[in-house]
């Protein structure tokens, strides 16, 4: 991750992802090919960890695309940063991800993190998922943004 960003730093590199986005997905509608675009475009702009897909299949996460290191490949229902953030359909923001009773180490590096539910007519079919070796590195601005950005892929489903 870049270090001490401003929120107007972020809120800027999220307009320029959302805009990178917008328009790689305007010419593409493969889920994987559209994913895998979507967690280069974050990487390459944020330099986390870790950021990527979970894909919902046969009631339980499945790993999608993604940026970074090898990752557990299924998650349940509930589960998790992500599993919780799928049962409540809700983004959740961790600052300190050893505080999160359940929480799923991937990876030992990881301190933080942030999940986004992806939802298709109002169900989630995906999370995103970014993860940070530094503690606190989500807030509120990602979540803003990273919303956002979920909120254009629905149609990829
Ligand atoms: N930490 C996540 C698992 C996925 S990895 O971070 C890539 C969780 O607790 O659900």
């Amino acid at each position: 991750m870049i270090e001490s960003l401003t929120t107007n730093d972020k809120a800027l590199i999220y307009t320029e992802c959302h805009t990178r986005i917008e328009g790689l997905l305007e010419t593409e509608t493969d889920l994987i090919a559209g994913l895998a675009n979507v967690s280069a475009v974050l990487k390459e702009a944020f330099h986390w960890w870790w950021v990527g897909f979970y894909l919902v299949k046969d009631k339980q996460l499945v790993l999608g695309p993604f940026q970074g290191p090898v990752a557990c490949t299924r998650i349940a229902f509930g589960k998790g940063v992500c599993g919780a953030a799928w049962a409540q359909n809700e983004t959740l923001v961790v600052k300190d991800v050893h505080q999160f009773p359940g929480h799923i180490a991937c990876s030992a590096e990881s301190n933080s993190e942030i999940v986004v539910p992806v939802c298709k007519h109002g169900a989630v079919v995906a999370l995103l998922d970014a993860d940070s070796e530094h503690f606190s590195c989500f807030d509120e601005t990602d979540r803003l943004f990273l919303e956002k950005i979920c909120a254009t892929l629905g149609h990829l489903f």
